[in-house]
């Protein structure tokens, strides 16, 4: 795809949108899935370049997958898999690569796991570190920060594990790790990140404990548990339908946000929006598949205000802070987000690319060590945007640019394929049927 041009401001957005599936719960449902005894179907996942990556790396560990009216179906193998004659790639996607070395530490085979320029550039020692606690001969580059890594499996002993970053893929990699391991695995979180993997283990009838006192929560699971084969149903993404919501509360109108995840560990982007002032409710409360959803209603043309974002806030929106710097851009006042340093090892360093493409737009921000202040202004001003490949900034930058005066180019559209291949199509029909 050319570069994406975008001239704005657009002023009002109506109508409703289904974005694509949860990009955590599909991965998990494919892994899971593979690692039960027994047939498991996924309805509405998410085939997206992240997805797509995990999914081919099970299969070249021998799992079969196929599809059958829009359906997913993965025969499971009972947490046995095959040696792979091959290196294993997880492209851009860093909870392939995680929790994939979790599965893979318990395999009595050798495997290597690499992935793209950026994943080859993010921390690996969170997962390598206490895997090779629990018995995993793990090398790697950088000592096993970096990928490539190279993993000799085994049956391995349970630990407990600390996880002072909240990090969900940390947490995953260790409980499904702890599935084959002797003795009950345990892993502490100060603040709870996304809990998909303990639900999802449950509908696949394991048994996790969740122990949740004011300190924080511990969760343990036991090895040497069958899992069983079973029905998965995808919600929408919350950080897909944020960059929607966004523009909603941008601009004038009325969005209707269908089938959102709303988990408590996941909708902190919503509930903020809500503490700046916008018009947000959930419509349909309901839980399917284990997850709580809903329709979520944004209604725009509300005046924001700054607001403060700290860190046990963080967690459960940190893959919307790009598009909530947006919203804080312009909003009145003064915003701060603090305590998000993890920002700076994701697809990119996203509180570097924010400040830089905020401040070519015309925002008064100020970039800090973990996080940012910025001053609300009353317009943005187009500019050309380099994503740096990152799927998460072209979104928001999109939405900035279209609420934006003047023209904005967004340089490499195609990254959005990781998380939302459809995304300018379903953004620009929407505009168009406003
Ligand atoms: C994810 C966890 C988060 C998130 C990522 C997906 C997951 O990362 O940013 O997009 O599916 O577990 P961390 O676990 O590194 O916080």
């Amino acid at each position: 795809m050319k570069p994406v041009k975008i001239r704005g401001p657009l002023r009002r957005v109506k109508g409703e949108i289904r974005t694509p599936s949860d990009k955590s719960i599909s991965h998990r449902s494919l892994i899971l899935g593979s690692i039960a005894e027994g047939v498991t179907r996924v309805r509405n996942i998410l085939r997206s370049a992240d997805t797509l990556a995990t999914l081919e790396i099970l299969r070249s560990i021998g799992t079969e997958i196929v599809e059958e009216d829009g359906e997913v179906i993965i025969k499971g193998r009972g947490y046995k898999f095959k040696e792979p004659s091959d290196v294993l790639n997880a492209k851009n996607s860093g909870t392939t690569a995680r929790l994939m070395m979790g599965v893979l530490s318990t395999q009595p085979f050798f495997s290597v796991i690499t992935g793209d320029e950026s994943l080859r550039s993010r921390p690996m020692g969170r997962v390598v570190i206490p895997l090779r606690e629990m018995g995993a001969e793990i090398m790697g580059r950088n000592l096993g920060e970096n990928l490539p890594v190279a993993i000799n499996g085994r049956r391995l002993r349970a630990i407990s594990h600390t996880n002072r970053r909240s990090s969900a893929q940390v947490k995953s990699a260790l409980l499904l790790a702890g599935l084959g391991a002797e003795g009950i695995t345990e892993v502490f979180e100060p603040i709870l990140s996304r809990d998909h993997t303990e639900r999802m283990l449950r509908a696949f009838g394991g048994k996790v404990v969740v122990i949740s006192e004011e300190e924080g929560h511990l969760i343990k699971v036991a090895g040497g548990q069958v899992l069983r084969g079973t029905e998965v149903i995808c919600p929408a993404d919350p950080s897909s339908s944020a960059f929607f919501a966004a523009l909603a509360v941008l601009t004038d109108g009325e969005l209707l946000l269908r089938d959102v995840l709303v988990n408590p560990t996941r909708d902190g982007f919503f509930r903020k929006l809500i503490d700046m002032g916008a018009d947000v409710s959930y419509l349909d409360e309901r839980e399917v598949a284990g997850e709580p959803i809903a329709d979520v209603r944004i209604k725009g043309g509300k005046e924001l205000n700054g607001i403060k974002v700290g860190g046990n806030e963080i967690p459960s929106m940190i893959d919307e802070i790009p598009i909530l710097a947006v919203v804080m851009s312009l909003a009145r006042g003064r915003s701060v987000v603090r305590g998000a340093k993890e920002l700076r090892f994701k697809e990119s360093d996203r509180i570097k690319a924010v400040c830089q493409h905020l401040r070519k737009m015309g925002a008064n921000i100020e970039e800090l060590d973990d996080g940012f202040v910025v001053e609300g202004v009353s317009s943005l001003k187009g500019t050309e945007i380099s994503t740096g490949g990152d799927h998460r900034i072209a979104m928001a930058f999109t939405v900035a640019g279209l609420v934006a005066e003047g023209e904005t180019i967004i340089d490499d559209p195609d990254c959005v394929s990781i998380s939302y291949p459809g995304f300018y199509k379903d953004l620009f029909s929407l505009i168009e049927n406003s």
